[in-house]
């Protein structure tokens, strides 16, 4: 075993997901519906991982909770698993750092979850190519699948029972159209509902969860024509389409996942006002309250000044299109006690 450091960068969905597969076995953790994002580059977790006594996980520098320590742990197991490897898994440190500004509010599980999986293969000495570690990072989080690449990415639902299909690939590099995100957050809390119990439960109760699942093949190619086209104006529609189907959904479940407050909600209409005026851009919102406003580099600032100035909202954040994640095997790599928080 070696050690490794990765880097992967974390992802906010254009067109989105929400539900899970339930024909096959839930640790596949397959998606109802594929998925095209835009990876950032301001939001990134760095992982490294050596040989070690026992195994031990470490986040931001702190000793994880046993929770999270054990889907970490599992998660080792099935890149082992996957590296062909029959012998028991070595005993392994992982240390983590989210490398994520204050404003961001965003949930790190995709980055995460990929730079597990790149530091884990590189560790155990495995070489394969990106659309194999996706498939593994999307059974860690569903959306990690999406940050093994940087720039636009698009995630297909697939249809093999095994979910070797369901895998991300890049429809456009982070150099190839230099949009921006700009995330405001509308508040300082952690979201009550987390993902997985809120999937599964508008799968169950909303009645909505089929128009959703039956709208999303024909917003996923058009949001990648739009990328491939370079047509600012057609992703910002089908991003926003997507956004209030998936939230029409969730607010359909019952009980109602509601998962905005009321600066949310002011949050979106200061965007619409600013479009009106003349400031194109889009909103999505995701498992929480934050809204993240699709729109061209030169229109950033402005957009960002008006998102400050909505009473609630708490910082403001503008990123551009991230990386590829990355890692790199022993010699340049740092001890995981060297990774700080
Ligand atoms: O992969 P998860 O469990 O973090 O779920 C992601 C769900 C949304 O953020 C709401 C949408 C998406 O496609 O990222």
């Amino acid at each position: 075993m070696l050690r490794s450091r990765a880097i992967a960068h974390s992802n906010i969905a254009l067109v989105k997901y929400w539900g899970k597969r339930h024909d096959v076995a839930a640790d596949l953790n397959l998606p109802a519906v594929g998925s095209l994002s835009l990876t950032l580059d301001a939001l990134r977790t760095e992982t490294v991982i050596e040989p070690a006594e026992a195994d031990a996980f470490a986040l931001d520098g702190e000793t994880a909770r046993t929770a999270e320590a054990h889907k970490v742990f599992a998660h080792l197991d099935r890149v082992w698993t996957a590296a062909g490897r029959t012998a028991p898994r070595p005993s392994c440190a992982v240390a983590s750092s989210n490398h994520f500004p204050t404003a961001a509010g965003l949930a790190s599980s995709a980055s995460g979850f990929a730079a597990l999986t790149m530091a884990a293969a590189g560790a155990f000495g495995w070489q394969t190519d990106r659309g194999t570690l996706s498939t593994l990072a999307r059974m860690g989080s569903g959306s990690a699948a999406r940050s093994i690449f940087g720039g636009f990415v698009r995630l297909d639902r697939g249809e093999a029972d095994d979910g070797s299909d369901c895998r991300a690939r890049r429809i456009a590099g982070p150099e190839a159209w230099p949009v921006r995100l700009v995330v405001a957050q509308t508040t300082v809390g952690r979201k009550t509902v987390g993902s997985t119990g809120g999937m599964q439960s508008s799968r169950k109760t909303s009645p909505y969860f089929g128009a959703w699942v039956d709208s999303s093949p024909n917003e996923l190619d058009h949001g990648e024509q739009a990328v491939r086209a370079r047509d600012f104006s057609a992703l910002g529609a089908v991003t926003e389409r997507s956004c209030f189907a998936m939230h029409a959904c969730m607010i359909a479940t019952d009980p109602p996942l509601l998962y905005w407050n009321g600066v949310t909600v002011e949050a979106i209409k200061a965007v619409w006002a600013a479009r009106a005026d003349g400031l194109p851009g889009y909103v999505t919102i995701d498992a929480g309250p934050h809204v993240k406003t699709l729109c061209r580099p030169e229109h950033a600032e402005a957009i960002a000044d008006r998102l400050r100035a909505v009473p609630g909202v708490t910082d403001v954040l503008v990123c551009a299109p991230g990386p590829d994640a990355s890692v790199t095997v022993q010699a340049d790599a740092p001890k995981a006690s060297e990774v700080a928080s």
